[in-house]
């Protein structure tokens, strides 16, 4: 029967594309397919549309929700029926049904008419599940072990809990969260595939829970729940002052068990005091240090309702019982995700045994294999091997990144450990004498599952592998919070290195929620006087704040999110943070000057060794200031204008221009010279329009005379590097802006990847051309900031944008710009609409586009040929297709399209 509806569904399906007519699918609830965990009062909606003709528009939809998916086909007990409401947004409609109960599921479709007036089907159901919406919803109390826990090796407690569930089950909720790191069994199972939970957030003001639908897990009868913590982001060590306890000394669970049965009635299961606890056989766990797993001590079947427990400690109610904090998981869990064999097992001139695994990676190496009772197998993590071919760990600093796993001695046993990650691509092994078989270990990848959006390829190998490794990059350095590194003693939100990368990391994946997310945390650790610390969470105190390029993240990320996902919502709550942070400098300001206080400046820029006479990489740090200054203005005014808020417009317009003019009588010649004369300075200057129309392109030429001086290659740190092509591209020197891109000698993006690099480095010369490294004290090699490029290699090469007063790329822009000598290129990009892709190529005096839009989006293409000259598309006149409109002027001709695919040629 299921069988028949499916083909029939399929059937359908086809028959309804064929005959033309427009589909719906691809339903998001807050981004998310199918989410649990939704705690906003009215979530919003999105869906996408399909067909297989050009120019598809909405010109109505009506939406309908239900609690029960049966009833919803019905059309019956709606708590929402939209009716027909004439509209063509198609994201993020917001739900205005019936209020929506804790806990509940809700079921819903969308169906659309398009700009023809035809209805489109019903959709696909698609459904989601609230979280839990008031503090006094939570019936559990937060538990801690009964017995007297270890403070200095810190095995990890294990609590468990018995029950009967009495009738027949129809559905159960769990909802956990911990202080420290949970993983939670039902009956022996795993509850959810979620890692590193609860997440790492603003502890003190905002901690997560998750929501998993357990039905499955239980059974009528006898039951048990079990579920271990470690000590985590919690109270583990953090920071490079080998500090501990950050957000509290004491970890703790809180755990609810909501069962529905099928005659109606409901029980609750919490944690309380009739739990008890133990420990296991995680014997020390720590984030930068690893985990150590003794397998003898493992309490086989502890999870089990049959396990014996009256040996266990009884659990103590916490002192600290508040719940007022907690607040649902917005975000994509951490995840496995790709896997990796070693690709060599060799020995080192040192004599160490070490594997490769071919990639730096972030996550753990999974261990089966055989041991006797008491032995060990000891894995540590490196990125790198040093210029003799040996084991290389000084860059980690303290970090120890070890896994020690004791052998219980009864078969193949498998290990993995459980509330820590390492950052590495070689493994060395200790302790162990059997023969080592790649079959026995596999790396896996772990980071927040946000979808991947985009992808860029062209003609250049390297640059593919510049790409690559700025994915590689994102994957390693996005689990649950945008971190600076993932493998030394480190591994913290630090803001500035967020914001550069912040655009790229939104064509590469769906930040969308991941960035909301953190956002509040950045709001919640502001300063009362509107600073925002250089680290979110802040765990280094109320004095570590405010620096220029690193501040201005309150301001920088709201507003590309605007730009990327459209979402309103999002920049009217992160609006006050973006305020307070331009009212901060503005304090700081009193002659609308900012040349006060601590900053990073540019970050790394390139220190030449004979710091060339007047054209040193080194930035005037108030100069920086300034320019940041400006912008984060400059970005207020632009969410005050999309909100709304006329009397914000009316009093930051006249500062921005104070600031403006201040910047030029501090740090500008009359004609036009910086007093910084480095390629960053520049580059801000003109990224953020600080100079008059009249000084911008000489300051340009400026920037381009820079760069040849230092032999065409870039200077610039983690401040000037995000702009530098776009610079380029924008005042007319996008041969330069090639050059730089396709440079491969030291400093450039492409030297890292000649020589070898599978993810971005922190510096530009991490690892020399003679293979000595950098300091050790800051090395790292899986660093995103310098990957900003990838922004540079979607907008410009490939051309995918969208513009900015018809954000979410409802309005698309699709400019390549080839150059270099790259004779291809693709970008792809997966937006709320649909696929975007531009994908061009060069063939013989040619220029080739093909283009891709997706339905209830338009689109202006620019063809980079002469302005005369004829452009075809799929073989016909532009002038002659009724669904295209040309326009030409005589500096460019561009392409007024709806959605569909197309093919354009012109000769260049
Ligand atoms: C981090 C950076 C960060 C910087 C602040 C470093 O230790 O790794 O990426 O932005 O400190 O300057």
């Amino acid at each position: 029967m299921q069988k028949l509806v499916l083909l029939c569904l399929i059937f359908f399906s086809f028959f309804a594309g064929a005959l033309g007519q427009t589909q719906v699918n691809s339903l998001l609830c807050e981004n998310r397919i199918n989410p649990t965990c939704v705690d906003i009062s009215q979530p919003l909606l999105s869906w996408q549309l399909s067909g297989n003709r050009r120019n598809i528009r909405q010109s109505a939809y009506e939406l309908r929700v239900s609690t029960s998916s049966k009833l919803l086909n019905q059309g019956k007990e709606l708590t929402w029926n939209s009716g027909k409401v004439t509209a063509d947004q198609s994201v993020h409609v917001v739900y205005g049904g019936s209020p929506l109960s804790s806990g509940k599921k809700y079921f819903w479709q969308v169906r659309i008419w398009d700009d023809k007036g035809q209805a489109s089907g019903w959709s696909p159901v698609a459904e989601w599940q609230m979280g839990l919406l008031q503090p006094g919803d939570w019936k559990a109390s937060w538990i801690e072990p009964g017995f007297i826990q270890d403070s200095i090796s810190r095995p990890s407690p294990l609590f468990r809990k018995t029950f009967q569930a009495g009738k027949k089950i129809q559905s159960a909720t769990a909802y956990i969260t911990a202080r420290g790191m949970y993983e939670a069994r039902i009956n022996g199972q795993r509850v959810g595939d979620a890692l590193l939970t609860p997440g790492w957030t603003s502890y003190r003001k905002r901690l997560q829970y998750q929501q998993y639908d357990v039905t499955n897990l239980l059974r009528q009868g006898a039951n048990a729940i079990g579920v271990t913590l470690g000590v985590g982001w919690y109270s583990g060590y953090l920071v490079w002052e080998n500090s501990k306890n950050h957000f509290g000394s004491r970890t703790g669970l809180l755990f609810q068990l909501n069962i529905q049965y099928t005659d109606g009635t409901e029980e609750v299961i919490t944690s309380d005091n009739s739990w008890r606890s133990s420990t296991g056989s995680i014997l020390n766990s720590e984030i930068y240090h690893g985990e150590t797993i003794d397998a003898r001590k493992e309490k086989e079947g502890w999870s089990d309702p049959g396990y014996d427990d009256h040996a266990w400690s009884g659990v103590q109610l916490s002192s600290d019982n508040n719940k007022s904090i907690l607040i649902a998981t917005i975000n994509e869990p951490v995840r496995k995700h790709e896997q990796f064999k070693p690709v060599r097992i060799f020995t080192t001139p040192a004599g160490e045994k070490v594997m490769d695994f071919g990639q730096n990676l972030v996550g753990w190496v999974q261990v089966q294999i055989k041991g006797r009772a008491g032995d060990s197998i000891v894995l540590q993590h490196a990125e790198v091997l040093d210029n003799k071919g040996n084991f290389y760990t000084e860059n980690l600093r303290r970090a120890q990144q070890k896994n020690t796993y004791i052998f219980k001695g009864n078969g193949t046993e498998l290990f993995e450990p459980h509330f820590t990650f390492q950052g590495f691509r070689y493994v060395k092994i200790t302790g162990f004498n059997g023969e080592l078989n790649p079959d026995n270990f596999t790396a896996f990848a772990l980071y927040s599952d946000m979808p991947a959006t985009g992808d860029f390829s062209c003609s250049n190998q390297l640059i593919n592998q510049l790409q690559h490794n700025i994915q590689w990059g994102q994957r390693g350095n996005f689990l649950d919070v945008p971190t600076d590194c993932p493998q030394r003693d480190e591994r913290l939100g630090w803001t500035g290195d967020a914001q550069a990368f912040f655009r790229t990391a939104a064509y590469n994946r769906q930040v969308n929620n991941f960035f909301a997310k953190w956002l509040k945390d950045v709001a919640a650790d502001q300063r009362s006087d509107g600073s925002v610390p250089f680290l979110v969470p802040n765990v280094l105190g109320d004095q570590s704040m405010g620096s220029a390029g690193w501040s201005d993240v309150a301001t920088i990320v709201p507003w590309n999110m605007y730009l990327a996902y459209a979402d309103k919502r999002l920049l009217e709550q992160q609006y006050p943070s973006m305020k307070a942070w331009v009212e901060y400098m503005h304090k700081q300001s009193p002659q609308d000057l900012w040349n006060t206080g601590f900053h990073f400046g540019d970050w790394l820029f390139y220190h030449p060794d004979d710091d060339l006479d007047g054209r040193a990489a080194i930035t005037d740090k108030y100069l920086i200031a300034q320019c940041f200054y400006a912008h984060s203005t400059q970005l207020l005014i632009n969410a005050a204008q999309v909100l709304g808020k006329t009397a914000d417009i009316a009093e930051y317009t006249p500062l921005l221009q104070r600031i403006k003019a201040a910047f030029l009588k501090e740090y500008v010649t009359p004609n036009g010279r910086l007093v910084s004369s480095s390629q960053t300075a520049y580059v801000l200057a003109l990224n953020f329009d600080m100079l008059p129309e009249s000084l911008r392109e000489q300051a340009a030429l400026r920037l381009v005379e820079n760069i040849k001086s230092y032999n065409n290659h870039l200077t610039t740190g983690f401040l000037g590097t995000p702009y530098l092509c776009h610079v380029l591209s924008r005042f007319g020197h996008l041969d330069m802006a090639y050059t730089l891109l396709l440079q491969d000698t030291y400093p450039s993006w492409l030297y890292p990847v000649k020589m070898g690099a599978t993810t971005i480095w922190e510096r530009w010369d991490g690892e020399k051309p003679d293979h000595t490294f950098e300091n050790a004290g800051m090395n790292s090699f899986n660093h995103y900031a310098y990957g900003a490029i990838g922004d540079w290699m979607y907008r410009v090469t490939a051309g995918i944008d969208t513009k900015e007063d018809a954000p979410g790329y409802r309005q698309i822009i699709i400019r390549p710009r080839p150059g270099g000598s790259l004779t291809q290129a693709t970008g792809t990009l997966q937006t709320y609409y649909g696929q975007i892709k531009s994908s061009w190529q060069l063939q013989n005096g040619q220029f080739v586009l093909d283009v891709e839009i997706p339905a209830n989006t338009t689109a202006t293409v620019y063809m980079p040929v002469k302005s005369g000259n004829a452009i075809m598309e799929s073989g016909k006149a532009v002038s002659e297709q009724k669904d295209i409109r040309l326009v030409s002027s005589d500096k460019e001709q561009s392409l007024e399209i709806g959605s569909g695919k197309y093919h354009f040629t012109a000769a260049q």
